[in-house]
């Protein structure tokens, strides 16, 4: 895979692949930081393309913390795996997606539950994760002509060196308790990215499917309390909408507003550019 393109795990809603590099910008360089932390991981652009020296992953996804574990740990069961399952297959698809609700589904390895998320993910309607209020994986397959490719060996290979040269701790953890967690770390330059689902643009605009539990007011607020708590020691970087409810919120804090495509709307007519927010405790 070469150097110089963005690496990110796979499509994922509210996904950074486009935006990295303006994120990146405001960082602290890659030199001043001797712990980067991303508790809001979904499909990591940032992460992959700063490729901090050490760092802290994590979401509450379970399934994408186990196929984090499975790039890092085992890439070439992970890719051995991936290869035994056949190119955009209705049946496939659907034994994969049911796999959720067998016996056998708390017993399966990260390489496994790795293995699906890619496989469902890459052969689903829009290419996306979304779960119900069980947190059952509810996307149909993409009926199309369209003829995936769910292996993607290189990718897995540049993400599991990323992984490894950074001696990523790969948590499934709220973000509250990671940050308590990183606060008890060593590291003086300690430097957190945190992309949460975002504060609702307009009351339908909300998507929540990432894990059975939302994403309320309260978290909101205490994600703001938390980077100005630790302030002193951990240089915070949060993205959200920017609307008046996150400028008012973040009104003690840097704020720096980007244009983005929109990437969820089933009308296609509203998929013009909104504003994000870029809010900074330093
Ligand atoms: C906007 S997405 C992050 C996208 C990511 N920056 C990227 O580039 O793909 C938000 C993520 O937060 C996770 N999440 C939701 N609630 C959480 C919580 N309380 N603590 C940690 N992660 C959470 C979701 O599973 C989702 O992956």
């Amino acid at each position: 895979m070469k150097n110089n393109r963005t690496l990110s795990l796979c499509r994922w809603v509210g996904g950074k692949y486009s935006q990295q590099k303006e994120i990146i910008n405001e960082l602290p360089s890659r030199d001043d930081i001797d712990l980067y932390i991303e508790p809001f991981i979904g499909a990591g652009s940032v992460f992959f393309n700063l490729r901090p020296k050490k760092a802290i992953i994590s979401d509450t996804n379970p399934e994408l913390i186990a196929t984090y574990r499975a790039i890092k740990n085992s890439p070439l069961e992970l890719i051995e795996k991936l290869k035994s399952l056949p190119n955009s297959c209705p049946k496939t698809f659907s034994e994969q997606k049911d796999l959720q609700e067998s016996d056998e589904f708390h017993n399966l390895k990260d390489i496994d539950r790795g293995a699906r998320l890619l496989y469902l993910q890459n052969n689903s309607f829009a290419g996306i994760w979304r779960v119900n209020k069980s947190g059952l994986y509810d996307v149909s397959f993409r009926n199309d002509d369209t003829k995936t490719n769910h292996v993607r060996q290189e990718r897995i290979l540049a993400m599991h060196k990323v992984l490894i040269d950074a001696n990523t701790k790969i948590l499934c953890a709220d973000f509250r308790d990671v940050i308590k967690y990183s606060h008890s770390q060593p590291e003086v330059k300690k430097v957190t990215f945190l992309d949460p689902p975002y504060y609702p643009r307009s009351k339908t605009s909300n998507f929540t499917g990432y894990t059975a539990n939302k994403f309320t007011t309260d978290d909101q607020i205490d994600l703001r309390n938390l980077a100005l708590k630790y302030k002193q020691t951990n240089k915070m970087l949060i993205t959200n909408s920017y609307i008046d409810q996150t400028i008012e919120l973040y009104a003690d804090f840097n704020q720096k507003c980007i244009g983005v495509p929109r990437s969820v709307n089933s009308d296609t007519k509203k998929r013009g550019k909104v504003n994000d927010g870029i809010f900074m405790n330093y």
